[in-house]
Parts: C-alpha cells; sequence; structure tokens
C-alpha cells in the first residue's frame, strides 16, 4: 500500500521523506489554507521534494473555471495530480482532463456509486472519506471494501486513495480491505511505529547489553 501524507506542511513531508516512506501527497484548500502560503508556491515545492503523485485542489466550481485551474496545476510540476470534487461538473472536469493526459484524483468521495461514476471517467485515484463518514455514524471502512469489490468486478485501475483517516486502526483496516493507497495526517502516521512493548523490549536489551564482553 502507498503511503501518502495529508499535509502542506514542509517539516513533516521532508521528516518522513527522508525515512524513505513517502510514496505522495495530498492537500485540500483547508490544509492550503492552514499553511498560510500562496497555494501554487506551496505544491511546487512539495512536488519538488516528493518524487510520487502531489494533489492540488481546483476551487472553481464551474466546468470551464475547473479546467483552466486544473490546467494551471498540472503544469506546476509532473507528478501534480488535478484533485476535483466529485459531482457532475468535476466528473465532466475528470473526463476531459484524462483526455488531456491530465492525472486525477476524484475527492470527497462518500459512497461506491459515486466511486464507479469516477472509475468510469478515467479517474487516476479516488477519494473516500472515511473518518467523516464515521463522524456521521457510516461504517466509513465498509465504503473500501465495496469500492474495491466494485473496482475489481470490472477491472477498473482508479486506485482507491483511502482518506480522512483518524487513527491506526483505519490504516490497518484500509489495508487488509484492499486500498491502493491511504493519506494520513503525520500525527497517524508517527503513532504507526508506536508499541509499548517496543519500547520495553528496547529498554532491557539496552540495559543488557552493558554486561556484554565486547
Ligand atoms: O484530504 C482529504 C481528507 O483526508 C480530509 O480529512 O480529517 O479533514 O476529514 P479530514
Amino acid at each position: 500500500m502507498n503511503i501518502f501524507l495529508d499535509t502542506a506542511n514542509i517539516d513533516e513531508i521532508k521528516k518522513v521523506n527522508e525515512l524513505g516512506l513517502l510514496d505522495g501527497i495530498t492537500t485540500n484548500p483547508s490544509i492550503i489554507s492552514k499553511s498560510g502560503r500562496k497555494f501554487t508556491e506551496v505544491i511546487k515545492e512539495i512536488a519538488s521534494i516528493v518524487e510520487g503523485p502531489v494533489s492540488a485542489e481546483v476551487i472553481a466550481t464551474d466546468y470551464e473555471g475547473m479546467i483552466k485551474e486544473g490546467v494551471e496545476l498540472a503544469a506546476i510540476a509532473d507528478n501534480v495530480v488535478v484533485k476535483v470534487p466529485l459531482n457532475m461538473v468535476g466528473l465532466k472536469a475528470v473526463n476531459e482532463f484524462t483526455n488531456r493526459g491530465i492525472a486525477t484524483n476524484v475527492t470527497l468521495c462518500f459512497s461506491a456509486n459515486q466511486a464507479l461514476l469516477a472509475a468510469k471517467a478515467g479517474a487516476t485515484f479516488i477519494s473516500p472519506f472515511l473518518g467523516r463518514l464515521d463522524d456521521v455514524g457510516q461504517d466509513g471502512l465498509e465504503l473500501i471494501s465495496e469500492i474495491r469489490e466494485m473496482y475489481d468486478n470490472y477491472g477498473y485501475e482508479t486506485e482507491i486513495l483511502a482518506a480522512s483517516i483518524r487513527h491506526p486502526i483505519h490504516f490497518k483496516e484500509v489495508a487488509l480491505r484492499g486500498a491502493d493507497c491511504v493519506t494520513l495526517p503525520y500525527s497517524v502516521f508517527a503513532q504507526l511505529f508506536q508499541h509499548p512493548l517496543t519500547d520495553l523490549g528496547l529498554q532491557k536489551f539496552i540495559e543488557d547489553s552493558k554486561s556484554i564482553n565486547w
């Protein structure tokens, strides 16, 4: 499973990239706004650090505007992926981006039907938002299984990019259910390394190593 970070924080991106574990980056307007930086400038910097796909979302809600912004975003770097909302206008734009050879990430996916339509439109990635479904009392993880089954039924190559991940159980479960990629906040990524038995075991090894005759 490919691991993406859901952030525009350059320090976090560099830290994970240096570990050799970073496959890509996703951003959204809320993340970019939190960074306090100029949109195109921050995407350009991220795309120069990370080799994998970097998702940058269109702000326009009309077709012409989406195409214009998407073309501009895609021109920033070869690895920029244009993120488009999952509605009729968005999927029409995805179809056009696909015709032009521009990679897309269809975002704000909350149902398997939506995911099927995105794949038909030629989306490179589909982003189901698990945490937000959980928040409203629906099983977000079940959506991953449904999309996996639907895509496999028809051989769609659109990659399932599990998003809105809130904790390590989400990470494990999306991997078990066959997501191609997952995008995580840095805090959840850091949690994946933690286990109290690892810390205790290491402490004991260090202690015992003091009596080793080198
Ligand atoms: O980038 C999209 C998604 O990961 C947002 O997550 O936590 O705002 O629901 P969240």
